[in-house]
């Protein structure tokens, strides 16, 4: 070292020193100046003084040194303390580490332990609602076991019910073939008896047909004896002008009951044209019934012993004819079946025997035509305007109008024969009663006065003595009775009406000289002022006809007549189907005098009088069966009503 070196250290030395910079400085520069006099260096500037001074620093150096070594000391120990201090502390930690993981551990047991019994709970509780829901099922299946048990037992109990009921059906139904059985049997056995006593009946028909055979067979010896008693005593007489006189000297007597139709038949002759006054005589000398006749057609009902002479006739007149009814009797015997025994106790029933299917007897049709009066007596009334020649009440049936209204007259059954007349009216009547609501709007617009069997003793007759009975029942004179449509008083005693008591067509001693015809006159002359019209029902012929009758004229409002009558004809035609033809009788048919249209036209007055030839044209005759009852008293019943609003009208 160079002594430049030596003296800069220790400048640098003592500048630290000086300027008392830092412990660790002066630690250094210590360290400096110690080692500088270790080595001898000499720093030459400094005198004593320094050197003093230099000592004092260096002591107070030492002390501070000293100092330092204390501090430092005090450092170590209180660094060891709180090494010791951070040990210990380290220690705690641990231990609470420790014991907080202990801790941790227990929890996590304690919880592991809460999961393990919770885990366990659960499974138990698993196991119990599994066995509980085995149990369920179990019960649930015994459950439905019993339902399908009681099923089946219910079901076993309908099917037995099922055959119970089965079981009871088949009784019943056997039960009900055993009473239809017993029905049928019961029924078959009325049948028997029906048909016994039809046997009977017609048994008893033929015993009577034999007795009154055997009684004709009398009679027709009777007057071949007569004939040859004649023979004997006048010579120079040939034998037809016997036959006449003895005919007309000592008629044979009527047969009680039942007059025989055997061999009889209708014949049908065309005439030429005019002249058939010899045919005209057949009737008067009693060897035909002239049944019906128009300018070219006659209708002769011949008996079969009388049959021969009439045949001759014609063709001695050369004349041609077709036979319309072959057998007389067996259409008389078709013509009106009897009811049977349930239509007899359906009519009894009713109040009354009356029925449509069948031609009735008088006592019927009067008890009838009580029974409408009395059951409806706010719409009809019976009067008795008088009784026939053997007393039978002459019954009109008078169904109301408003009072004040126009009055009408309509009559059936003055020829006795012609029954379908007074059936028809009577279907009209009952129709007119009984449905009264329906016919209401005109009818009580007039007054209706009706007697359906204006000649109740003939039509008896003709029930129970002679079917072909023409006249009423006045005796004597030769032979009875007399032609009551000859009768009335106008014009009588004119053309086409006999003078002789055994003419079919006999007028009558005088006019009105019947009690039949003379009630008839005293009722209408006593309405004369209301009543406007009088229909009479006639059959055969299909006509409506009206005056005059006893000769070919016409009365002044002939028009009238015509227009009227035929809106009754197309009326008519309406519900049957049946034409009618519309004109003047004389002219149509033949001239008749006495009729009752002609004395209520030329006589009483009234306006509308015709007379209404019903069915047929010739096929039945006047044994028109009876199931045409009903449709031709619809016809009626159209002619009435159309009548009536004519008259309503005037
Ligand atoms: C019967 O008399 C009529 C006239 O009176 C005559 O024409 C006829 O030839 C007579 N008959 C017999 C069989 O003598
Ligand atoms: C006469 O009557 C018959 C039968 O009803 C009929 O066919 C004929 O046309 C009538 N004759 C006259 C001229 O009316």
């Amino acid at each position: 070292m160079s002594a430049a070196g030596c003296r800069l250290q220790c400048t640098m030395a003592a500048g630290r020193a000086r300027s008392g910079c830092s412990l660790r400085a002066a630690g250094a520069a210590l360290v400096v100046v110690t080692a500088l006099l270790a080595v001898g260096c000499s720093c030459s500037p400094w005198g004593q003084d320094d050197v003093d001074r230099l000592r004092e620093w260096q002591e107070r150096q030492d002390e501070r040194l000293l100092q330092q070594q204390r501090a430092l000391e005090e450092r170590q120990r209180l660094s060891d303390d709180l090494s010791l201090e951070r040990q210990y502390l380290r220690t705690d930690l641990q231990l609470h580490r420790e014991r907080q993981q202990d801790e941790r551990q227990t929890e996590r047991d304690a919880r592991l332990n809460d999961h393990q019994r919770l885990r366990d709970d659960l499974l138990q509780e698993r196991q119990v609602e599994q066995s509980d829901r085995q149990l369920h099922r179990q019960t649930l299946q015994d459950q439905g076991l019993d339902e399908r048990q009681q099923l089946h037992d219910e079901l076993d109990r309908d099917r037995e019910r099922e055959v119970e009921d089965q079981r009871r059906a088949r009784e019943q139904l056997s039960d009900q073939a055993r009473r239809d059985r017993e029905r049928t049997d019961r029924e078959r056995e009325r049948e028997q008896g029906r048909r016994e006593r039809e046997q009977q009946r017609r048994e008893q028909e033929r015993e009577r047909e034999q007795q009154r055979r055997e009684r004709e067979r009398d009679l027709r010896e009777q007057r071949r004896r007569w004939r040859r008693d004649a023979d004997d005593t006048a010579d120079d007489k040939n034998t037809t002008a016997t036959t006449t006189t003895v005919k007309a000297a000592d008629p044979p007597p009527q047969p009680a009951t039942g007059k025989s139709y055997e061999g009889a038949q209708l014949w049908r002759v065309q005439i030429a044209d005019g002249d058939v006054a010899n045919l005209q005589r057949v009737e008067d000398d009693g060897v035909a019934q002239i049944w019906y006749s128009n300018a070219t057609v006659w209708d002769l009902m011949v008996s079969a012993e009388n049959q021969p002479h009439v045949r001759k006739l014609l063709a001695d007149n050369k004349l041609a004819y077709t036979v319309v009814i072959p057998d007389m009797q067996r259409a008389i015997l078709d013509e009106n079946p009897s009811l049977s025994d349930d239509e007899l106790e359906l009519t009894s029933r009713k109040g009354h025997r009356m029925t449509w299917q069948h031609y009735h007897r008088v006592t019927d049709m009067h008890g009838w035509l009580d029974y409408l009066a009395n059951t409806y007596p706010s719409i009809c009334e019976t009067l008795v305007i008088g009784s026939s020649v053997e007393g039978r009440p002459l019954k009109v049936l008078h169904i109301k109008g408003k009072p004040g209204s126009p009055a009408m007259w309509v009559d059936g059954g003055i020829h006795a024969r012609e029954w379908i007349t007074s059936a028809s009216v009577s279907y009209m009547l009952n129709e007119l009663v009984e449905n009264h609501d329906s016919h209401r709007a005109w009818l009580s617009a007039v007054d209706l006065y009706v007697l359906p069997l204006a000649n109740p003793d003939g039509y008896e007759y003709s029930h129970a003595g002679d079917r072909m009975w023409r006249k009423n029942r006045r005796r004597g004179g030769g032979c009875d009775g007399i032609d009551l449509n000859r009768n009335f008083g106008y014009k009588w005693g004119g053309k086409g009406a006999g003078p002789q008591p055994c003419q079919e067509i006999y007028r009558g001693s005088a006019p009105f000289s019947e009690p039949e015809t003379s009630a008839i006159q005293s009722f209408v002359l006593a309405r004369k002022a209301s009543l406007k019209s009088y229909l009479s029902f006639h059959s055969y012929g299909q006509y409506v006809l009206y005056p005059w009758g006893y000769d070919r004229f016409v009365p002044p409002d002939h028009e009238d007549l015509q227009r009227v009558g035929t809106k009754l004809a197309n009326a008519m035609r309406a519900t049957s189907g049946l034409s009618y033809t519309v004109g003047s009788s004389a002219a149509l048919l033949y001239p008749a005098s006495g009729g009752s249209d002609d004395w209520a036209k030329g006589q009483a007055g009234l306006k509308y009088a015709f007379t209404i030839e019903l069915r047929d044209t010739g096929r039945h005759g006047f044994v028109v069966p009876s199931s045409h009852i009903l449709s031709s008293g619809k016809e009626v019943l159209a002619a009435v009503r159309t009548l009536a609003q004519e008259v309503a009208a005037l």
